[in-house]
């Protein structure tokens, strides 16, 4: 089976992660039916400094024709100064919109052989930790009319039935195949959008029977993450509340490094991406963690390719690495042995089966 990939490396050590885990995915495929055909296309910075905008139409139309898109990551101090037109951040939340990916994964795995890089008190993760953030992405107040003037500016936040119940079935089905447990988080206390979020993910729970819901303000669950992470199997949130509560459960693991993310829509076209940024501050530097990314190419073999098999293999294979001791330096105990970005990858490739 061939699948077209549409590979957009992006900037600081976007480009580095991305080479890795083609490297990965390259000796995971050897030898299977499986052909991955790479197509490389520009989006963030460095597509402004080429072409002069972050999101060039011809990404868009190839992503758009690809089976599945693996992205590094885009942006950097560099292009902070340009006009809100000119963001690289304009190309991942362009892409979300093109590709019509309104549902966010976001793993938060605490992986046992790295319980000692969570933050909070061993007795709070003893069971370890393992959170499904499912965060609402094409609309909300990233997307409503939004304006400024010389002294004031606005965002609308706004969430319609069709939006909200998809979302839902998302997080439903999700929970269905996890602890049958979601969360719906909002700020129904204040909020009229957040009031029709609720009545709507209500209403979707009716299907899913087996599945128990309830419903936590966003300040609230912000605060629940840190006192008592392991009452959380599913929370699905809209797009901004999505976005604080996913950094905020990816620090409780132990390192924003490890985690993978997917973007998927109605079809099986997905966008992969790590959840850690550009870190232009070591890019080039072999310090990067390549985890995030490998992982995230395992998410789309899943999610996008239908080969849960070669996942499995790739998931497998870092935790594999991670148990003979592996880090990279930002999961690294003090005065641990640290390897380097290429070191990473080739532990994870040596604990492949075959
Ligand atoms: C994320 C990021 C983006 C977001 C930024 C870079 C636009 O923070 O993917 O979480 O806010 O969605
Ligand atoms: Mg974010």
């Amino acid at each position: 089976m061939k699948f077209n990939i549409a590979v957009i490396p992006g900037d600081g050590i976007g480009p580095e992660v991305i080479a890795e885990t083609i490297r990965v995915l390259d000796y995971a495929t050897k030898g299977t039916d499986v052909e991955l055909n790479y197509t490389s296309y520009l989006a963030g910075g460095c597509a402004i400094d080429e072409v002069g905008k972050p999101l060039p139409e011809e990404t868009v139309v190839g992503t758009k024709a690809s089976d599945a898109v693996l992205l590094g990551a885009v942006g950097g101090e560099k292009w902070d100064t340009l006009g809100s037109d000119m963001r690289p951040e304009n190309a991942l939340l362009g892409l979300r919109g093109a590709l019509g990916l309104f549902a966010n994964l976001r793993p938060a795995v605490l992986f046992p052989q790295l319980s000692e890089a969570c933050p909070l008190k061993p007795e709070l993760v003893k069971d370890g930790l393992d959170i499904l953030v499912l965060r609402e992405l094409t609309g909300g107040i990233y997307f409503g009319e939004k304006d400024r003037d010389e002294t004031s500016g606005y965002d609308t936040l706004k969430y319609s039935d069709y939006e909200i119940k998809r979302i839902a079935h998302v997080a439903f089905k999700a929970a269905m195949k996890r602890d049958k447990k979601v969360t719906s988080v909002d700020k129904a206390n204040v909020l009229e959008s957040s009031r029709v979020w609720r009545k709507y993910v209500e209403e979707v729970a009716l299907d899913y029977p087996e599945v128990t819901l309830n419903h936590m303000y966003v300040d609230n669950a912000a605060m629940q993450l840190v006192r008592y992470p392991e009452q959380f199997d599913v929370i699905v949130t809209g797009n901004m509340f999505g976005d604080i509560l996913s950094d905020e459960a990816a620090m409780i693991t132990g390192s924003i490094g490890m985690l993978p993310s997917a973007s998927l829509g109605d079809t099986t076209l997905g966008m992969y991406e790590p959840v850690h940024g550009s870190a232009p501050d070591i890019a080039g530097q072999e310090l990067a963690n390549p985890l995030a990314t490998i992982m995230s190419a395992a998410m789309m073999l899943k999610y996008s390719l239908g080969q849960d098999d070669l996942a499995n293999k790739i998931e497998k294979a870092v935790d594999k690495a991670l148990t003979d001791g592996a880090r990279t330096k930002d999961i690294a105990l003090p005065g641990e042995l640290t390897l380097t970005t290429t070191q990473m990858t080739d532990a994870v490739i040596a604990n492949m089966e075959k």
